[in-house]
C-alpha cells in the first residue's frame, strides 16, 4: 500500500487526540515457543495500520500536530546476519513516512520530553502487558521536571476507542486485499475438499492432518504468511467441539466433515467455513441439516444491508434454525410451544449456542464496537431465559459501507437420548465473510467468499470431479 495511505491514517488519528494529545503505540511483542525458538513474529495490527511497519520492536508516537516519531531496531551488522535485514532509523523517515526516527535503545530517554507539557497522553488499554508500568515511569519522569515549569499531561485515555472506529470501516485498499485473502482461501476449502473425496475413493487412510495441508499449501502457494486462526479440519463428531483444531481422527466415509479456515495476506484475514460429506455424497438426515443452515445463512445474509443493525443477521437466522428444530423433531413442539416461544426461551441454544458472526480485518474477530456509538445511553434490561442473569442491552451497531462481518450459522448435534439417532454427532457451520455495500450490483452486502460452492448439490459435483 502506498506511504501515504498510512500518512492519511496517521493525520485522521491525530486530529482525534485534542490539543496536547499524544499518543504511544508499539507493536507487538516477540513471543518463545519453547526454550530459544519463537513463534512465528506478528506485528500489532494497530501499530500496523497506522506504519505499515511489520518488524518487532518498534514503536509509535504521534501528537496532536500530526508530528509521527517512530522508534524502531537500529542497524546492527551481527544482528542482521542471524535474523535478517533491519530498516532501521536512517532509513525509516523515506520509507515509511514518518518525520522522525530512533533507535529504540532510545525509547526511555525520549519518552519522557515526548509527553512533557502534554495534556492527554493515548495508548492502548489493556492490550500489551506492563504498558501501564512503563508510561509511568516515563511520566514521574516529567513530574520531576515540574519544578522547572513542565507541564504533566493530567489524562491516559485509550488510543483504541479511536482506532477501532476507524478500522472498522474498511478503505478501498483494505478490501482490495480482504478479497484476495477470500480468494485465496475458497480455493483452499475447495483443494481440501477435493483431496479427501479423492484419498477416499482410492481407499486411503485419509485423516484430518491430510486435509489441514491442502489449506496450508493453497495459503502459502499464493503469498499468504499465515493461517489467520488456528485452522479447524473436524471429522465426524469433532465438528461439535466449537474450537477443535487439526488434529490426527480418521475421516471415514458417511461423516461430514467440518473445516473452519482462512488465510492472512498481507495483515488482513478471511474466515470461512464449509461441511461437506467425506466421501461427497449426503446422507438424507445430513442434507435435511445442511439445508436447514443454509436457509438460515441465506435468511441473514438477506437481513444484511447498510441502515440495518449488527444483530439482525443474528435474528433472521435464529427464527430459521428454530422453525428447523421443529420441524425435523430436534425440538418437541409439546414442551416448547411454537417458534416463537422457542425463540423467547432461548430452547435452540442447546444446539446452536454462538453469534451468527463478527467483525473481520486485520484481526478475525476484528476490533470495532458493535453497539452503536450515538445511542450508548439508551440502555433496556431483560433477564435471561437460561441463566436467569439480568442482561443490560444497548442498541446493537447500525451496519455501513465499507465494514465486514461474517455471516456463520450452524448446528451442533451431540449424541442424546432426545435426539433423533440419525442426527447424532453432527456438526454443520457455513460461514461466509460479506461487506457491507450499497453498490447497486449487489443486495446490500457482497460476499466474498463464494470462490468455494455452498449449495448441497455443487459441493457433491466439485467433490465427484
Ligand atoms: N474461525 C473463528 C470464527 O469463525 O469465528
Ligand atoms: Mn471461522
Ligand atoms: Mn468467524
Amino acid at each position: 500500500m502506498p506511504i501515504a495511505n498510512y500518512a492519511a491514517r496517521r493525520a485522521r488519528l491525530a486530529a482525534q487526540l485534542g490539543e496536547g494529545g499524544v499518543a504511544l503505540i508499539p507493536t507487538a511483542p516477540v513471543h518463545m515457543r519453547n526454550r530459544d525458538s519463537d513463534f512465528p513474529y506478528r506485528h500489532d495490527s494497530y501499530f500496523y495500520y497506522l506504519t505499515g511497519f511489520t518488524e518487532p520492536h518498534a514503536w509509535l508516537v504521534l501528537t496532536s500536530d500530526g508530528r509521527s516519531t517512530l522508534f524502531c531496531q537500529p542497524k546492527d551488522l551481527e544482528r542482521e546476519i542471524w535474523d535478517g535485514i533491519r530498516l532501521g532509523p536512517e532509513a525509516a523517515p523515506a520509507t515509511l513516512g514518518v518525520d522522525e526516527a530512533h533507535s529504540v535503545a532510545e525509547l526511555d530517554q525520549r519518552l519522557p520530553k515526548l509527553l512533557e507539557n502534554r495534556r492527554t497522553v493515548w495508548y492502548p488499554f489493556a492490550t500489551h502487558t506492563g504498558l501501564e508500568t512503563q508510561v509511568d515511569g516515563w511520566l514521574q519522569k516529567v513530574r520531576v521536571r515540574a519544578r522547572f515549569g513542565a507541564l504533566v499531561p493530567e489524562a491516559q485515555r485509550d488510543v483504541c476507542a479511536l482506532l477501532d472506529e476507524m478500522r472498522l470501516v474498511k478503505d478501498t485498499h483494505e478490501l482490495d486485499l480482504m478479497r484476495r485473502a477470500a480468494q485465496i482461501s475458497a480455493a483452499a476449502h475447495v483443494r481440501a475438499m477435493q483431496r479427501c473425496a479423492r484419498m477416499l475413493r482410492a481407499g486411503e487412510d485419509v485423516r484430518e492432518y491430510h486435509l489441514d495441508a491442502e489449506l496450508l499449501h493453497e495459503f502459502r502457494q499464493h503469498g499468504s504468511e499465515f493461517p489467520a486462526y488456528g485452522s479447524i479440519v473436524a471429522a465426524g463428531a469433532n465438528a461439535c467441539v466449537l474450537h477443535y483444531r487439526a488434529d490426527a481422527a480418521p475421516v471415514r466415509a458417511g461423516d461430514l466433515v467440518l473445516i473452519d479456515a482462512g488465510c492472512e495476506l498481507h495483515g488482513y484475514a478471511a474466515d470461512i467455513t464449509r461441511t461437506f460429506p467425506a466421501n461427497g455424497r449426503f446422507t438424507g438426515p445430513q442434507r435435511d441439516l445442511y439445508q436447514l443452515v443454509l436457509a438460515s445463512q441465506q435468511a441473514a445474509i438477506a437481513a444484511t444491508r447498510p441502515g440495518a443493525r449488527f444483530t439482525a443477521p443474528h435474528e433472521a437466522t435464529v427464527r430459521v434454525l428454530a422453525q428447523g428444530m421443529l420441524d425435523l423433531g430436534l425440538l418437541d413442539k409439546t414442551q416448547v410451544g411454537n417458534v416463537d416461544d422457542v425463540i423467547a426461551s432461548r430452547a435452540y441454544f442447546r444446539f446452536y449456542m454462538h453469534r451468527t458472526g463478527h467483525w473481520l480485518g486485520m484481526d478475525v474477530h476484528d476490533c470495532g464496537s458493535y453497539v452503536e456509538p450515538g445511542e450508548l445511553g439508551q440502555v433496556s434490561e431483560r433477564r435471561d431465559p437460561l441463566s436467569g442473569e439480568t442482561i443490560q442491552d444497548r442498541p446493537a451497531r447500525i451496519l455501513r459501507p465499507g465494514m465486514v462481518l461474517t455471516i456463520e450459522p450452524g448446528i451442533y448435534l451431540r449424541a442424546a437420548d432426545d435426539v433423533p439417532a440419525a442426527f447424532h454427532n453432527i456438526g454443520i457451520r457455513i460461514e461466509d465473510d460479506a461487506v457491507v455495500t450499497a453498490d447497486p450490483r449487489f443486495d446490500g452486502c457482497e460476499l466474498i467468499t463464494r470462490g468455494v460452492p455452498v449449495e448441497a448439490d455443487a459441493i457433491e459435483a466439485l467433490m465427484a470431479a
